[in-house]
């Protein structure tokens, strides 16, 4: 199932997806004790991460039930100001996050495929799931989409795009000519809840390619993301929205 929201700006996009992720995270505590989220990496994201870094004040939530993930990483040390688990950290020590409630990517493996074998291992030892078997349902799995289509570290013509067994891989992206470690789309694809977040006049074009264009997920990579029985949620500002049709769904 998929929707689309719109919202006048940025700051309206991460308002709504902290409320969002505050109201999923508790439906899945009342139902299963717990709330399993996959961060989105990326600068769109930062400003939801303040607002939930204050959501003590504003959301009623058991923050202890949280376990926090990543949908991928750059293959750097998590001090490193590209980390994607560094720009999530001072929401996790704002929140007083346990350290064993938070399961980052070791991108300072200086093997990228080991730290992606090594994730899925964490992922099959958190959800007690078989480490070769379906992958886990995340309650929530949060993304962004950059200019090029691509969303996590799922980059148009990368090998990553074929993966059908494998939940997590590190590979080498020869368009930043740069390793990264990224969930596949098994795995985005089982999850409950799924939220694109895409803002930015820049994204405009790509964005309408991506929904209302062909299929093309190689040179497209955002299209893979369509959970099999959970649902979608693209959050836009007007800016990105600015060349979908306003007067019908898409
Ligand atoms: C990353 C993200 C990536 C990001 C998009 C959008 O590691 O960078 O996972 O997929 O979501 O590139 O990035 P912006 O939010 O910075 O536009």
């Amino acid at each position: 199932m998929r929707a689309i929201r719109r919202y006048p700006d940025a700051e309206a996009v991460s308002r709504a997806a902290a409320q969002d992720l505050v109201e999923v995270a508790r439906a899945a505590i009342a139902t299963r004790g717990r709330f399993c989220v996959a961060l989105s990496g990326g600068s769109t994201p930062r400003r939801m991460y303040e607002i939930l870094a204050e959501a003590p004040r504003w959301a009623r939530l058991e923050w202890d039930r949280v376990e926090f993930f990543w949908g991928d990483e750059r293959a750097v040390p998590p001090d490193h100001p590209e980390s994607n688990y560094g720009a999530a950290s001072a929401l996790l020590s704002k929140l007083a996050i346990a350290p064993e409630r938070v399961h980052r990517i070791l991108g300072e493996l200086p093997d990228a495929e080991e730290a992606g074998v090594r994730y899925q291992a964490e992922l099959a030892r958190v959800f007690a799931a078989p480490v070769d078997g379906l992958p886990p349902i995340f309650d929530l799995v949060l993304l962004g989409m950059g200019p090029d289509g691509h969303t996590a570290s799922l980059f148009p013509y990368s090998q990553a795009l074929t993966e059908r067994r494998r939940w997590v891989v590190g590979h080498h992206v020869a368009r930043l000519g740069k390793a990264r470690i990224t969930m596949t789309p098994p795995i985005l694809n089982r999850a409950a809840e799924v939220r694109l977040l895409v803002t930015g006049a820049d994204k405009a074009g790509v964005l309408r390619e991506a929904l209302l264009g062909a299929r093309e997920p190689e040179r497209l990579p955002v299209q893979l993301v369509a959970p099999e029985a959970g649902r979608l949620v693209w959050m836009l500002d007007r800016a990105a929205a600015a060349e979908l049709p306003a007067d019908r769904p898409v």
